[in-house]
């Protein structure tokens, strides 16, 4: 007998011994009290302002369905998971929740009748307070039931064991995550609770592991999940592409500053939440993220490029991006934004800058009135070799970054799949 199949054999016993105990807690639970009765308008308003600061909807409310209603496909590695219905609704939804089991489920990850898979972010809003699981507790508890079935997910073998996770909890469910900087006042005090418990930004900022988690010992220096790949966002990523604290304030507030638009999976992440937080709450968040004592921002030195690839690259931008972006990368105000400061472009990985010109950009809207049209993709009208010559263009003139990406570079993001 092979000590895998020995390894099988025990996780089988504890996994039958686990689903005995959940068939348990959810027999338990099935006629349990809607948990309402202590809930005050007050503490209604203030789960609205916290499921905001945490994004609930950015995975449980489907674009043009009903609110927390689930139905968010969102694609993996591992296959495709669903957010699910998370309105009163007593079949569908978690109507028969009580407020303890809400909490369980936040903190643990683990629901009344099932053990979930950690694409829901519980890793964490393990570290939210049970006063704030409460409130958001309340304020779903207020929303329409939305009669609306959940989706299974849909993974490859061995993911689709729903128990392993058991295991992958015991090894990777921790009860706090590493810090963003160095600092105790109360502004980053509070900013670390928005960032690491409410904004679960490590979620997509933390490179992961072989198994899906998240790489402590790489707090936030950047992934490579998605097609537009989160950047570094410590301290010194931060300060090494220009950001200061207003800046960060003026990009969660609006979602575009002078380092550029929030993109990709960010826009969203602006759109439906930072753009909730308090002045006073942004603040405080962009104190977490660069410290107590930031560094300085660091400005851009011209970076070294072949000459007649940035000759080249020069031609093709004034012919194709300078109606838009300006002679001067100086951008047109409501029309595009400027390639001066724009912190794809001071990316050392070209990644981002290579997908937005092949893919182009969906006109988005931001906060308030503010919109962007889209950007048209140049995959079609720009082979690899021009698009290397534009981006190192682009890298060398405002990036202070070297002219270093080749064609293969460009082909090799043309011919990814996009999630
Ligand atoms: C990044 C996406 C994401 C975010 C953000 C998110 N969830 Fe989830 N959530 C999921 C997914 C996916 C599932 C289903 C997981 C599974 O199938 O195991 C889930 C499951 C749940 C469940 C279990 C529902 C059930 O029927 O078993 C609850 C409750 C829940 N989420 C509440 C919340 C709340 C409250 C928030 C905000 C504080 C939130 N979620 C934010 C992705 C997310
Ligand atoms: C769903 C994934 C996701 C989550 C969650 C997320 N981000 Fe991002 N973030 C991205 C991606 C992708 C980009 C790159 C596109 C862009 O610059 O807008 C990005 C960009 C950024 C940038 C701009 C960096 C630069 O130099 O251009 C900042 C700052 C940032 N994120 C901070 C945060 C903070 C703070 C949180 C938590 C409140 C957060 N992000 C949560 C995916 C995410
Ligand atoms: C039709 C006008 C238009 C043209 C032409 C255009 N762009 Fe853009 N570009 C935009 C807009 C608008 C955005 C912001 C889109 C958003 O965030 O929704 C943008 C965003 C970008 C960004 C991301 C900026 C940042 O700071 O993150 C880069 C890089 C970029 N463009 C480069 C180019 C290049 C290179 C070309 C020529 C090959 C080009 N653009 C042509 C309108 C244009």
């Amino acid at each position: 007998m092979s000590t895998t199949f020995l390894l099988r054999l025990g996780a089988l016993a504890l996994c039958i011994a686990a689903l005995s105990s959940l068939a348990a807690c959810s027999k338990a639970t099935d006629n349990a009290p809607v948990d309402t009765r202590t809930s005050t308008p007050e503490q209604i308003a203030r789960g609205r302002y916290l499921a905001k600061a945490a994004d609930c909807a950015a995975c449980h409310t489907l674009a043009g369905g009903a609110p927390f209603a689930g139905g968010v496909r969102l694609g993996s590695p591992f296959g495709t998971f669903y957010g699910t219905n998370i309105t009163p609704d007593p079949k569908h939804g978690i109507g028969k929740w009580s407020a303890a089991e809400f909490y369980k489920t936040l903190h643990d990850g683990v629901a009344p009748d099932k053990q979930l898979y950690p694409a829901m972010p519980y890793t964490s809003y393990r570290t939210m307070t049970r006063a704030d699981s409460d409130a958001i507790y309340a304020y779903l508890m207020a929303q329409k039931p939305a009669a609306v079935p959940n989706r299974e997910a849909d993974l490859k073998f061995p993911f689709n064991v729903r128990f392993a996770v058991m295991f992958w909890n015991m090894l990777f469910l921790k009860d706090s995550l590493p810090d963003a900087s160095v600092g105790t006042s109360a502004d980053w005090t509070r900013g670390k609770y928005l960032a690491n418990a409410l904004g679960h930004c490590a979620e997509c900022h933390t490179p992961r592991g072989v198994f899906g988690q998240m790489n402590g010992a790489k707090a936030l220096q950047g992934s490579d999940l998605g097609r537009v790949v989160p950047p570094d966002i410590t301290p010194a990523g931060l300060v090494a592409r220009g950001w200061t604290g207003a800046d960060l304030q003026t990009f969660f507030a609006t979602g575009i500053s002078r380092q550029g638009p929030a993109f990709g999976e960010m826009h969203p992440v602006v759109y439906l939440s930072t753009q909730y937080l308090s002045p006073g709450d942004l603040r405080a968040m962009s104190v977490y993220l660069l410290g107590d004592a930031p560094p300085p921002p660091t400005p851009v030195q011209p970076g070294s490029a072949d000459a007649a690839q940035v000759a080249a690259g020069r031609n093709t931008y004034v012919a194709l991006c300078a109606g838009c972006h300006g002679l001067g990368g100086e951008g047109k105000p409501h029309v595009a934004v400027s390639m001066q400061g724009s912190s794809t472009l001071r990316q050392g990985d070209p990644r981002n800058l290579l997908v937005a010109m092949l893919d182009g950009m969906d006109a988005s809207a931001f906060p308030g009135t503010e919109s962007l049209q889209a950007m048209p993709g140049f995959a079609k009208t720009l082979n690899d070799e021009e698009l290397a010559q534009l981006a190192n263009y682009l890298r060398s003139t405002w990036g202070g970054q070297p002219g270093d990406v080749t064609a293969a570079k460009v082909k090799a993001l043309r011919d990814a799949p996009s999630h």
